[in-house]
């Protein structure tokens, strides 16, 4: 029986009594044991439906066959080896993800360099990724300038990179940041998707720029394209390096492989995680030519990173999801996903606010009382559907890409139904 209230519950003096976890989630009263695709079976083998995937994580969601099998084979062969010698999958994995960047398209080919040049360094989170882009622009500034080098970077309002204090220093969210204060020196904010506030930056201070292509924990906020282009033009301008986080929104999310391959800007770096290796902690940071030649041996490293194991599960989820028809399944999920939520909209406008996101990766924000929270614990009761919330008051939807038409159709019955809820909630 769930709890009405269980993120009030669960706070952490009660959590203290029943777990030495430390409390730092308020968690629902549910042990999960196993999972099928965008199933979630609990002790009780009572199923739920993930319409979250380990916030964006489980691509090829539960148990996929060949990751269980890409695990299982490895794990007898060799899990670890430390960088200091090659395994089988690390160089195949780093040529995959550059050969998914450099891709066809001459323009695209003709930034990111020769392909044999564009290099992979791989970690274990998405914050460790932005931890190395971050030291990678700042060292890139001291080739261009030894003497007085740029280390200003910038990021934007509602961005979240991560809780490391470089990635951190780039998050600008006080509840994130105030308590751990003093930050990393250096870093400053302007507002997302505004292109006439980045005429008050002092672009010659800086070296690195890092954004989301698509925001996620800010509350699923899709870029402009215009506004790739006026910071491509800003850092080209100053020699700054444009860092795209793809950790939430990259490998698929979007509908196409990588979130900014929706428009014509490219990074010099790209930092992505979650979805790479299916639930096992990954992380990358991939450099175009021109970075990766001054990146030295020693620079930076890893002990974890770019293991075998984490490597080869992420050729298969590399394999999988970069095929064109896995990508045309998740625009199509997607669309529907997008016609019944609009269609909700229109049914519920005094509860919510507006959809928004693009490909798998969708906020609905909500208003007139109605709280994110609420819903997703309603969800829960009325439906047993995982989803999060994001941002102010947004409800956060990222299922697995492989989630059904009938699974998307099954989620927004339970949506009508909890905003149904919550209207006559509100209402009272
Ligand atoms: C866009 C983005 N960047 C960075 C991170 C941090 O990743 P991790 O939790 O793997 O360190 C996250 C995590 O939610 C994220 O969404």
């Amino acid at each position: 029986m769930i709890c009405n209230s269980w993120k009030r519950s669960f706070s952490s003096s009660v959590r203290a009594k029943t777990s030495n976890l430390l409390g730092l989630y308020p968690q629902p009263p549910i042990t999960f044991t196993h999972g099928t695709k965008s199933t979630l079976f609990d002790t009780a083998n009572k199923k739920y439906l993930d319409f979250n995937s380990g916030i964006a994580v489980n691509a090829l969601g539960h148990n996929d066959p060949d990751v269980v099998e890409a695990i299982r084979d490895q794990a007898g062969k060799l899990i670890h080896l430390s960088n200091l010698y090659r395994n089988e999958y690390g160089d195949k994995c780093a040529t995959m993800l550059v050969n998914g960047l450099v891709g066809t398209d001459d323009f695209r080919k003709k930034w990111w360099g020769e392909a044999d040049n564009c290099k992979v360094f791989f970690c274990n989170s998405g914050t460790e990724a932005n931890e190395a882009a971050i030291k990678f622009a700042r060292k890139m500034a001291r080739i261009r300038n030894a003497e007085s080098p740029a280390t200003g970077i910038l990021s934007f309002s509602n961005a979240f990179h991560g809780r490391s204090m470089g990635a951190l220093s780039a998050t600008p969210n006080l509840k994130y940041q105030a308590p751990f204060a003093p930050l990393v020196p250096g870093f400053s904010t302007s507002p997302y998707n505004d292109i006439a506030a980045l005429d008050a930056v002092d672009w010659n201070s800086i070296c690195g720029v890092i954004l989301e292509p698509m925001q996620g924990e800010g509350g699923v906020f899709p870029v402009k394209p215009e506004f790739l282009k006026a910071l491509r033009a800003r850092c080209d301008s100053v020699g700054a390096m444009l860092i795209f986080d793809e950790i939430q929104c990259g490998v698929g999310r979007s509908g196409k492989m990588y979130m900014h391959q929706w428009g014509t800007v490219c990074p010099d770096i790209l930092s992505l995680a979650k979805p790479l290796a299916n639930g096992l902690p990954m992380g990358a940071v991939v450099l175009r030519e021109t970075v990766a030649k001054n990146i030295k041996p020693g620079d930076h490293g890893t002990t974890f990173g770019g293991g075998p194991l984490a490597t080869r599960v992420a050729c298969v989820v590399l394999e999988k999801v970069g095929k064109p028809e896995f990508l045309k399944h998740v625009e199509t999920v997607s669309a529907l996903l997008f016609e019944r939520l609009h269609a909700l909209h229109a049914k519920y406008p005094s509860i919510i606010k507006e959809v928004r996101g693009k490909g798998l990766l969708v906020g609905l924000e909500l208003q007139g009382g109605a709280i994110a929270s609420r819903f997703v614990e309603l969800c829960l009761l009325h439906g047993d559907v995982l989803v999060i919330s994001a941002g102010s008051n947004t409800v956060r939807m990222a299922p697995p890409l492989v989630i059904t038409e009938d699974e998307i159709k099954y989620a927004c019955s339970i949506f009508d139904k909890v905003a149904g809820v919550l209207e006559a909630e509100v209402k009272k």
